[in-house]
């Protein structure tokens, strides 16, 4: 199968959606962000697979974890990584994104991670680069975030490997969740068929995205005997009027509270992308508590950048 993200070869050439990817090369780069990780339990491992390429990250939306994730990760593989201003660079001029990407491109760029407000532009970015330049995608609009998909479900089979026999409660805002989006399709490829988005209507897709994905206005229903909750940031940014009206009611009705978590699993993994609203969906004894594997979440987020960056650069040597 060749797509703009797999090459002829049927190897990772671009990483945009998880939407095409096969479950083999998704378990392949499971398995390679495994390697980068010492049984110690400690930070992963600095490998040369990288040295002499240059790593961009190029963010036209705000973050945290993914942008110093990716940058650690380049650094662990021993590529040059530029971190790009973007707020205080020539956009400000009226420079276009791809005209960016050309200029970045003459610089000498080989891997840009590109994170961006518009749904599809990574695979816009990836149809205008040069043919030896790889685009992933760190998150565009609410589309998809595949490398967060792949964290999340590398973070939940260090835990509960047998997908099939799995649980899933998705809770909040669902719709404008592009976690959401990329993390159910990486469940479903992996062999998650009980996967439950619970959420107000308004927070909730139109359609449940596969026929057997259910969803559900009922806090209680959706979390019952779960094994993984899984919380969801309201993305404010994506929504148009005030999102945050009647926050208490909705901190009560859908927020990962002790009292709504004691619906689920009592062993269920807790998880969020990051980042949390204490008092919105999440309080910070849940965040903090023993179920929690936000934190494992986040540093997990180095190996799979680093297994993903690391196929890409393998794949084009
Ligand atoms: N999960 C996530 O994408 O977090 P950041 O916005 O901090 O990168």
């Amino acid at each position: 199968m060749s797509t703009l993200q797999i090459d002829a070869q049927g190897r990772l050439r671009h990483l945009l959606t998880i939407a095409d990817l096969r479950r083999d090369l998704l378990e392949n780069i499971l398995d390679t962000a495994e390697s980068f990780l010492p049984e110690d339990g400690g930070n992963a491992r600095k490998v040369p697979l990288l040295r002499g390429l240059t790593v961009f990250n190029l963010f036209f939306e705000d973050s945290t974890r993914t942008r110093t994730t990716f940058e650690l990760a380049a650094k662990q593989l021993s590529a040059d990584v530029i971190n790009m201003d973007v707020a205080h660079s020539s956009r400000s001029k009226g420079e276009d994104d791809l005209d960016t990407l050309y200029t970045l491109q003459a610089m000498g760029a080989d891997i840009f991670a590109i994170r961006h407000p518009e749904n599809g532009a990574s695979e816009r970015f990836a149809r205008h680069a040069a043919a030896d330049v790889a685009i992933i995608n760190a998150g565009d609009g609410s589309h998809a975030h595949p490398t967060q998909a792949l964290l999340d479900v590398f973070t939940i089979r260090r835990h509960r490997p047998d997908f099939a026999a799995l649980r899933v409660a998705i809770v909040g805002d669902v719709r404008h969740s592009r976690v959401a989006h990329s993390t159910i399709q990486a469940l479903r490829m992996l062999g998650t068929r009980d996967i439950r988005l619970v959420g107000p209507r308004s927070f909730l897709p139109e359609n449940a995205p596969f026929d057997d994905v259910t969803l559900h206005t009922d806090t209680a229903t959706a979390l019952a005997g779960a094994d993984v909750v899984m919380g969801l940031r309201i993305q404010c940014e994506r929504i148009v009027g005030d999102a945050l009206a009647g926050v208490d009611d909705y901190h009560a009705d859908y927020g990962l509270t002790p009292a709504n978590l004691a619906h689920a699993s009592p062993s269920a993994l807790i998880m969020h992308p990051g980042p949390i609203n204490r008092g919105v969906e999440i309080t910070a004894e849940v965040a903090y508590g023993r179920q929690s594997v936000i934190l494992e979440q986040v540093r997990n987020g180095i190996a799979v950048r680093m297994a993903v960056m690391a196929m890409i650069a393998g794949n084009r040597r």
